[in-house]
């Protein structure tokens, strides 16, 4: 059985927009740190203030040194780009066109496909088991005309992840001509052992491209600022495509900070880690079906597209904005972002109520 699907590429899905309803509500739809930011980030970002009469710098050269102290990825191995959004948008631009095939799984990131349709390319789906990565699928769908695949691990909307022998199996099998764009989005959330973004699997493959932001984790979503690492080659070119001042100075202060703040950082991690568990046990104990996650949301699965409606409906009508999966092909599921802990004590109570309603 062929394991490609093509899109129809005549019904591009309608991006979900927020209604003027939806922005009284408390936004667990976005997959933000509803932590915020650390405290050293937002005092950079204060003290950037001072000199916003200057152009930002075009090199974003404090950030890839702290980039370099963190990682070890040298600064000739870094592009910046306004959100890893901007980076998925240049590196379509720069691989793809009418006549190739933009490749990624199927239930994955919705920007794969819009920005391969932007271009004029065929998005390709791999298939999912169930709503999980298969790495034969997305082999079995490379053709000639793939010219690039996108994978992002943990993914969204569904929140489990190939661990690292599977990403290794996939980086292994993949021409060595064609970019494997590893999507690391919510790495930090991830974790465990058996878990990579990617960045170590570049010395031996050199057709990996690693893409990290600070929006997740770091809670620098409203800044817009990514980073990818990938060859000084094909840095050098996403540097060429890019605006000279994609990255306000601001934004790069406190990105560069961020990444100091390593309390904050934990901290971040371990509220996420304790109440992604709970949320999970707690909904699963109501009778749903939750999928495992690895980022900082999760996905619960109704029996069907009209019960998840209704549960999206009774989880705002208790103040809080959920994120219906219709328009990534599953309208039966609804993703919630872990929220604060009143947040996450009340969604529990909402499934409870759900349950009581489905039961009487
Ligand atoms: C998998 C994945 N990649 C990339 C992004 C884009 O993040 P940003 O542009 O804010 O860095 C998101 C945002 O939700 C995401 O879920």
């Amino acid at each position: 059985m062929p394991l490609r699907t093509k899109i129809d590429t005549g019904c591009l899905p309608q991006y979900l927009g927020t209604s003027e309803e939806d922005t009284a509500l408390i936004d667990l739809a976005t997959n933000e740190n509803r932590l915020g930011p650390s405290a050293l980030a937002l005092r950079a970002y204060a003290e950037a203030s001072a000199d916003l009469f200057r152009y930002p710098d075009s090199t974003h050269a404090q950030l890839k040194a702290a980039l370099f102290e963190r990682y070890g990825v040298p600064g000739d191995g870094i592009a910046c780009g306004a959100g890893s959004d901007e980076l998925i948008s240049l590196l379509t631009r720069l691989f793809a066109g009418p006549g190739d095939e933009v490749l990624f799984p199927d239930f994955s990131f919705i920007m794969f496909l819009r920005y391969a349709l932007r271009v004029g390319a065929t998005p390709v789906r791999a298939r999912t088991i169930g709503y999980r990565l298969s790495v034969d699928a997305i082999l079995e769908s490379l053709t000639q005309k793939t010219s690039i695949v996108f994978v992002a691990n943990p993914n969204n909307p569904t929140g489990s992840y190939l661990p690292k022998s599977e990403i290794r199996r996939l980086a292994a099998n993949i021409p060595a001509n064609v970019p494997l764009v590893l999507d690391s989005a919510y790495s930090e959330y991830a974790g465990d052992s058996d878990y990579s973004d990617g960045l170590d699997l570049m010395d031996e493959f050199k057709n990996v491209i690693v893409l990290r932001t600070f929006s997740k984790l770091y809670g620098l979503a409203g800044l817009r600022i990514g980073w990818c690492a990938a060859p000084t080659s094909l840095v050098d070119k996403l540097n060429r495509l890019r605006g000279p001042y994609n990255i306000t100075s601001p934004a790069q202060a406190a990105a560069s900070m961020a990444l100091a703040a390593r309390g904050h950082e934990d901290a971040s991690r371990e509220h996420n880690k304790l109440w992604r568990t709970r949320l999970t046990q707690e909904i699963s104990q109501s009778g749903f079906q939750v999928e495992p996650s690895g980022g900082n949301f999760i996905t619960v699965i109704f029996p069907n597209p009209a019960a998840a409606q209704g549960a999206h409906r009774h989880i705002a009508g208790m103040g809080m904005l959920t994120r219906p999966l219709h328009d990534y092909g599953m309208p039966e599921c609804i993703r919630i972002t872990v929220g604060r802990t009143e947040d996450n004590e009340r969604i529990i109570e909402a499934f409870r109520g759900l349950a009581q309603l489905r039961n009487a």
